[in-house]
């Protein structure tokens, strides 16, 4: 809804339109508008403004139902017929399913039977798609019963954020990174998707997924994935995912030694004392769910052969902040003294995906005055400095893409297979033993063993 408010604001929907609500909560037209116009409030990112609001609210309807009740597709399908006919809105639809995995077949089906040819219908389907490979392929299936592909926007919501697209843009709109944007020049990449958060309430949800479900097997293999892709040949819906697919499946599957899972245990985020995984509400006070994962990855191909992508993930951990490193190879051979060059570091292009979206080289300088003593400083790009307008939410810019029919941000299904193939490989390693949880304190950086990962190789996570 506050993507949706940040549209309205922009007048980028369109002049006929309706939303309708559908979920379990007992309630009704206003009472939801209510609830949402106080979500709105709470999280738009722009100033709350009620003539906009009022003429989205008005747009607005709500349906209680369970979909597993029989009818409950036909007081849907009643109420959006109903907005149809008032509005003259020529049968356009979307359907945004974020609702429980297992709720998936029932509603495809039911939605699917309903489908004519009276305008067009599109599904946007939230993650997890699936839990493992097999259901991600069933799903598929089903989806496919019923769905052109081009009908089918499998959300992943990192490739909506700003900062994930201008990876696209820095690499293939400058001439100068691309030819040495490989093995030769590059030593390794690190990619981090730190969260300060705990689960929020969503233990029903995470104790299932874990870490390697809920954040690497989908926004972290697409970080990747973009970072490592060839050029496409032009910037559509299938050149761009035909490339990336390519990097899954080049993907080499990490043995035991190169993965490290994580539980928090107590600690302090932030100035604030908080509990355990285990403590949560909702959690087994046994739990072996992971809210930590590291990895070491290699892409098999030409361009990346034998350079690590060391990977990490995790809730509870010392500060929120996602970023792309490109650690390049040190100057082969740096004519100075050694002393002259303690400061130095290989440089490093650093993609800050947030906050503080921006991108950073770290380059090698002469301190000022005599003598000539080296050291590294950062060349900055910032967002809130280069432009004045603020970051769009991701999802603003794929609601919008899928009203236009736009699926270049969206997974594949192929992509998605692949995800998974990986993401089961390593869970099934983690069968054999049990983990001994809490391995990290909240506030920390993650397991001292995922310090370890790197340690082996001679290399360090990045400082913070
Ligand atoms: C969601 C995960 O997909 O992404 C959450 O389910 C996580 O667990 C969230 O907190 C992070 O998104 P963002 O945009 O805040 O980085």
């Amino acid at each position: 809804m506050p993507a949706l408010y940040a549209l309205a604001v922009r007048r980028l929907l369109p002049p006929r339109f309706a939303i309708v609500g559908v979920a379990r909560t007992e309630g009704d037209d206003d009472s939801w508008r209510k609830e949402m116009e106080q979500a709105v409030k709470e999280h738009a990112r722009d100033e709350f403004r009620q003539d906009v609001w009022s003429e989205l609210a008005e747009a607005m309807r709500y349906v209680s139902t369970d979909f597993a009740d029989e009818g409950g597709e036909d007081k849907l399908e009643e109420r959006i017929e109903a907005c149809e006919r008032e509005q003259d809105l020529g049968g356009n639809r979307v359907y945004y399913l974020a609702v429980p995995p297992p709720a998936f077949p029932t509603i495809v089906e039911a939605l699917g039977k309903r489908k004519d040819d009276r305008g067009w219908t599109r599904v946007i389907v939230e993650k997890p798609f699936g839990h493992d490979l097999q259901s991600a392929l069933a799903l598929n299936e089903l989806l496919r019963g019923h769905f052109q592909e081009d009908e089918i926007f499998r959300i992943d919501h990192y490739l909506g954020k700003e900062t994930v697209q201008n990876m696209l843009a820095l690499r293939f709109a400058n001439g100068i990174f691309e030819p040495i944007w490989n093995r030769q020049f590059v030593d390794h990449v690190q990619i981090t998707v730190a969260e300060s958060i705990g689960i929020e309430g969503r233990a029903g949800y995470y104790e299932a997924a874990g870490a390697v479900r809920d954040i690497f097997q989908n926004h972290l293999l697409q970080l990747l994935a973009l970072t490592a892709m060839e050029p496409p040949v032009e910037f559509t819906a299938e050149s761009v995912r035909n490339e990336k697919v390519k990097v899954l499946r080049a993907l080499h599957t990490p043995g035991p030694k190169s993965v490290v899972r994580g539980q928090y245990g107590r600690g302090f985020v932030e100035g604030e004392e908080v509990v355990a995984y285990r403590e949560e509400k909702g959690v087994a006070s046994d739990s072996t769910t992971e809210t930590y994962v590291a990895a070491k990855l290699f892409v098999d191909n030409w361009r990346w052969a034998d350079t690590p992508f060391y990977v990490r993930m995790g809730k509870r951990l010392a500060r929120r902040e996602t970023t792309i490193a490109i650690q390049f190879k040190a100057a082969p051979h740096p004519p100075f003294e050694e002393s002259a060059a303690e400061g130095l570091r290989p440089n490093v292009l650093l993609i800050h995906v947030q906050p503080d979206e921006g991108v950073s080289l770290a380059i090698g300088v002469k301190v000022p005055g005599q003598g000539m003593q080296i050291r590294t400083v950062h060349m900055d790009f910032l967002y809130g400095g280069a432009f004045r307008t603020g970051m769009p939410e991701a999802y603003e810019r794929l609601i919008l893409d899928v009203m236009l029919g736009e699926a270049t941000l969206f997974t594949r299904a192929d992509e998605i297979e692949e995800q998974w193939l990986l993401v089961d490989a390593i869970v099934a390693a983690w069968q054999r033993d049990k983990p001994g949880f809490p391995n990290y304190a909240a506030g920390t950086w993650g397991p001292p063993s995922a310090d370890d990962l790197l340690h082996r190789d001679g290399r360090s996570w990045r400082r913070h």
